[in-house]
Order: C-alpha cells, then sequence, then structure tokens
C-alpha cells in the first residue's frame, strides 16, 4: 500500500502515540481524509481491547455505507464484514455498531452505549446532539474518536465548539487538494473548474467560509437558449431520457413541476418545460394539472422517472393513480448537496434552461444566500425567490450525480 506525504505523516501519529481523544481530519474534496481514516482506524482497532464496544457512524446508515463500509471492505478484505439491518459491524475481531446521526432522534439510539472508539464520517452533517452524546459515551480510559469532514461555515458548531475550542484534547489535520497524489491531473483540473464562490472555498481550497451573495454565481443569460435550439441540437445529438421533478406548494409557497432532459452520456442538461402555480387551490387542481403536464411532458421526450416532494405521501399516491409513469420519492439530499450539484454543473457549461422556462430561469438568478442564520447554510427562503422551481428542479436532478460526474 502507498500513501501520500501528508497520509503518511498522519500514520506516523500512530507510531508514536500523537492521536488524541477527538481526532478531525478535514479538508477539500477528494484529498484521501476518508481513505487515510480508514486505514489509522484499522490499526487503532487492532491494538485496541476485543472485549470493548466500537462505533461507526454517518448522517444515514446509507451514506455510511457508500463512502466507508464498502470502501473499507476492499480495504481489509475478511478482516472486515458488516450487516446493515442488524447495525453492526466486525473489524479485526472487534464488534462495531453502525448508526446514523442525522437528527435530534438519532441521540438516544447511542445513550447508555459505554465506547472505547468511534468513527464519524462527514461530522458536519450530524446532529449536534448526537456528538455530544456521543463524546459522553466515549468513557473508557484512552478512548478515541476519528472523524472526516469538509468545511462549512465558520459559524458551523464543528468549527466554534470543538475545532476552534483550545481547551479540548483535539487533533485536527487538514488535507486539500494537492496533497492527493494520486488524482490524474485533469481530474483535479476539472474539479477546480467546476466548483465555484462558497465552494470553491471550502471544497477546493478547504477553507471554513461563510456562504454570501448569490447561490448560483455563474448562471447567466448564456445558459437561457431558445427552445428551437434545444430541438436543434436534440435532432443531431438525441438524448437520453427526461425526468420530472415535482414540488408541492404549502399556503406560502407555489407548486412547480419542471422537466429535466439529460443530454447524451450525461453531457449536458436541459430544462425543457415547467409548470408553476402560485394558486394552490385544491389537491383535485394541482392532480388533474399534473395529468395534463405529464401528458405533454411524454409526448415530447420519455418520462423515465418523476420525483416528488416527500414531504406530501398523499399527493405522491394521487399522482402515482393518475399517471401511468414512475412517480417517486424525491431523495432530499442535504441542501448543499443540491445546490453545490447544479452549481457544478453550471460552471462546467453544461447547463441549459429553455426560454420557455421563466421561472426557473428567475429562480435561478435570483437564488441568495440567507445571511441571518448563524449556524448552518441556508437558502434564503422568505417568498421575495422562488424556492419552489428550484426544489422541483433539484429532485429532478439529484439522483443522477453518479452519471453526471462520473463517481
Ligand atoms: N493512499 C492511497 N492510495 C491509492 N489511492 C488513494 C489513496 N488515498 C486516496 N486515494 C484515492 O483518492 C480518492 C479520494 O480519496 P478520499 O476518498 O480519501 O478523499 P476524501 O478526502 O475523503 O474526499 P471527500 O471529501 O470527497 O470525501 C480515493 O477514492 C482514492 O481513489
Ligand atoms: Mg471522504
Amino acid at each position: 500500500m502507498t500513501f501520500s506525504p501528508k497520509q503518511q505523516a498522519v500514520l506516523s501519529l500512530l507510531r508514536n502515540g500523537g492521536f488524541r481523544r477527538i481526532n478531525i481530519f478535514e479538508g477539500s474534496v477528494r484529498s484521501g481524509k476518508t481513505w487515510i481514516s480508514m486505514v489509522v482506524w484499522g490499526f487503532w482497532i487492532a491494538g485496541s481491547p476485543k472485549g470493548s464496544a466500537y462505533l461507526m457512524a454517518g448522517k444515514t446508515l446509507g451514506t455510511l455505507k457508500r463512502n466507508v463500509l464498502e470502501p473499507m471492505q476492499s480495504l481489509f478484505g475478511s478482516a472486515f464484514s458488516f450487516n446493515i439491518p442488524k447495525k453492526e459491524a466486525v473489524l479485526f475481531g472487534r464488534k462495531i455498531y453502525l448508526e446514523g446521526a442525522s437528527n435530534s432522534e438519532s441521540e438516544s439510539k447511542i445513550r447508555g452505549m459505554t465506547l472505547m472508539g468511534a468513527y464519524c464520517d462527514e461530522l458536519t452533517l450530524f446532529d449536534e446532539d448526537f456528538f455530544v452524546m456521543l463524546l459522553s459515551r466515549l468513557s473508557e480510559k484512552n478512548a478515541k474518536l476519528f472523524a472526516t469532514t469538509n468545511p462549512d461555515s465558520p459559524r458551523h458548531w464543528v468549527k466554534r465548539d470543538y475545532l476552534d475550542n483550545k481547551t479540548l484534547d483535539l487533533l485536527s489535520v487538514k488535507f486539500t487538494l494537492e496533497d492527493n497524489i494520486f488524482l490524474p491531473r485533469e481530474y483535479v483540473d476539472t474539479l477546480r473548474r467546476e466548483f465555484t464562490g462558497v465552494f470553491y472555498d471550502r471544497y477546493i481550497l478547504g477553507k471554513w467560509t461563510v456562504a454570501e451573495g448569490r447561490v448560483y454565481e455563474s448562471f447567466s443569460r448564456a445558459c437561457v437558449i431558445p427552445s428551437k435550439e434545444i430541438a436543434r441540437r436534440f435532432s443531431e445529438d438525441p438524448p437520453i431520457f427526461s425526468v420530472i421533478g415535482v414540488d408541492y406548494g404549502g399556503s406560502a409557497s407555489a407548486s412547480a413541476f419542471v422537466q429535466v432532459v439529460f443530454g447524451r452520456g450525461f453531457r449536458n442538461v436541459y430544462v425543457v418545460s415547467e409548470h408553476y402555480d402560485s394558486a394552490n387551490r385544491s389537491a383535485e387542481v394541482l392532480i388533474s394539472e399534473f395529468t395534463e403536464y405529464a401528458r405533454r411532458a411524454c409526448g415530447v421526450f420519455p418520462v423515465a422517472a418523476v420525483y416528488c416532494d416527500s414531504a406530501e405521501q398523499l399527493l405522491v399516491k394521487s399522482f402515482r393513480q393518475a399517471v401511468r409513469l414512475n412517480v417517486k420519492n424525491a431523495l432530499k439530499r442535504p441542501i448543499n448537496t443540491r445546490i453545490n450539484l447544479l452549481n457544478r454543473l453550471i460552471s462546467a457549461g453544461r447547463f441549459f434552461v429553455s426560454e420557455d422556462c421563466p421561472h426557473v430561469v428567475e429562480a435561478v438568478e435570483g437564488a441568495v444566500w440567507d445571511e441571518s442564520d448563524t449556524h448552518r447554510d441556508k437558502r434564503l427562503d422568505d417568498g421575495t425567490s422562488n424556492i419552489d422551481s428550484l426544489d422541483a428542479l433539484e429532485y429532478g436532478l439529484e439522483r443522477y450525480e453518479r452519471e453526471l460526474f462520473g463517481l
């Protein structure tokens, strides 16, 4: 196994007892944090008591599995196994509990445990109460916690209460893209181009930066094109399929449907049609409007799926009954994940909106960060900007991150 110089420096901490009670590996995307954290976690556990209890947590069990457990399987082979339904894993004969840490209820799941060690994937996405409880459960002598994270707002609790707190027994190691010598140069260059604004500062430079100003800084009129031009491009280069994203309006918000077409090879993304209704008369009206919209949308491109706001299960069910389409719940991934995905497409010149979709154009153009929220990033949602079209658009896009960015 080979390591980057930064990773070797981290490994040497293992030999000379340099790790503290809390150890946080933070910094840029793809910088080698998770990789080395898994190796450290493995070596550390192998040298820790067999009879003790250990825990690994991620925002959800699903992300933990994808980000860490599956890679650990290829790293450690038969020395590591996991069972998601049982929420258990075994590494070098040590039993590890698995847990999701996304909301305040998750804190109760670890109450009463006595732990020797813990591993946290993407710490800034954790519920703060969960983390406080976790630290209190790490009560064995020499107990340790290892965590990885990308930077967030400087006001985030991870930064304010832990990384900046000099009184804690805490070690933080900062990684930047340059530290990962294993990435092809072109890939690093592409990443640098795709991230802009606050995401560039955080994910490329590894800085804890406040989100201010426009959310989609690189979106300009150049991204808005006539439907005739879209039709011309599609006749030259037929697209793969389309999806519809749906956001249901509440009392103060609108209902929005957005049709997104994926170009060949998932290269470009086109918003080709929209429906926007701020009147929200009744569920019946909404269902009939959707039926009509879906019929027209299918007439233009095959619709592979419809992704609906999962907060309104009754409406999702009604939509499912109303049309012969694959109607699913939206994933509703964290807001920054969704924003970053669209920003990457825009910065790379891969995102286009038809002139026939003024609400989507206005929504992307007008979205600004809510600077009054002191703890976490929020898109301003006070009725002055159109969040509904953005939600619908992102529900359509978020499922295809892998295909779009070849992860
Ligand atoms: N020591 C290594 N040997 C071989 N490949 C490596 C090594 N370290 C990192 N890599 C490669 O670099 C990629 C990115 O590393 P890693 O997943 O650790 O990044 P990360 O800092 O956790 O990024 P993110 O913030 O995006 O989660 C890995 O998927 C792997 O392909
Ligand atoms: Mg990682």
